[in-house]
């Protein structure tokens, strides 16, 4: 009964495995969200784990179309797997995508075109919660400057700092964040996003979600397999998982 089942939940793993969402990401350098026009070039690529994501593109929308890094006109150039993009227009967002339409999540820029105003340094990408993060505020020449700090939308005190440190990060942290300048500067409003560290089995987690989306008969499958897993014996999470994990392994290397 053990063998049957383990093998079905293989085949409802070959089924599902094109409908996955990817684990991809678009990464960015620097990891800053806020750029002056005309100022610098951010990097993008499209990662999996720390290596380059083979057969993912990087695309943008512009006037409803979506275009390809390096295919449209006036869209970035290719370096190697990078995309290297000029900002220009006030928001910019971009993702990762492969040829069946999968896509990673999607990262905006702002682009400061007043002269007389500033940028906030906020990072590109979403943060880990427990971490920190420093805020500061920037000038067109590069030097940072005594800023008033909006947190969430929220009127900042009534006094500049040169920065402003956001200690052991938790999701409450996400919202809107901006700095001006007692010259008058603004920066763009920016979100800063909060992620908590992956879990154990996240593997497992997301392949019983996507058991549980498109297919009752493989959750049944997937459902009795673990509980012939159980029966055989007091095994912890993990080694469930594990066990799971090499599961999928074996059914990938046929
Ligand atoms: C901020 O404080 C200064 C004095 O330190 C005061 O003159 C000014 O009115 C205050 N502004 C606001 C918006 O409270
Ligand atoms: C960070 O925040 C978490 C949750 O609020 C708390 O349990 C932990 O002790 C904090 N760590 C530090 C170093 O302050
Ligand atoms: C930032 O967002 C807040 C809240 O939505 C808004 O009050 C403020 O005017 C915005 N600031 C800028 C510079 O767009």
């Amino acid at each position: 009964m053990k063998y049957v089942s383990v093998s079905l939940a293989g085949v409802c793993v070959l089924l599902v495995s094109a409908l996955t969402v990817s684990a991809v990401s678009l990464s960015v350098s620097p990891n800053l969200q806020q750029f002056f026009r005309g100022s610098s070039s951010v990097y993008l690529s499209c990662v999996d784990d720390g290596q380059t994501a083979d057969g993912w593109t990087v695309k943008r929308t512009r006037g409803g179309l979506t275009e390809d890094c390096g295919a449209a006109p006036g869209f970035g150039r290719l370096l190697g797997s990078y995309c290297v993009v000029d900002l220009s227009a006030p928001i910019e967002t971009f993702w990762c995508e492969d040829s069946s339409g999968q896509q990673s999540d999607r990262v905006s820029f702002s682009v400061q075109s007043d002269t007389t105003g500033v940028i906030l340094e906020i990072p590109a990408l979403p943060v880990r919660t427990g971490s920190d993060v420093i805020l500061r505020c920037r000038q067109r020449n590069g030097a940072t400057v005594a800023a008033y700090f909006f947190i969430k939308g929220h009127e900042p005190e009534n006094k500049t700092k040169p920065e402003h440190i956001i200690t052991n990060i938790t999701q409450a942290d996400e919202g809107l964040y901006s700095c001006s300048t007692d010259q008058g500067g603004n920066s763009p409003n920016s979100s800063l996003r909060v992620r908590a560290p992956p879990p154990p089995c996240q593997f497992v987690l997301r392949l019983f979600s996507h058991l549980v989306v498109f297919s009752p008969y493989c959750i049944s499958t997937a459902v009795s397999m673990e509980m012939t897993q159980r029966d055989g014996g007091a095994q912890g999470l993990d080694e469930e998982c594990d066990d799971v994990t090499a599961d999928v392994t074996t059914e990938h290397d046929f």
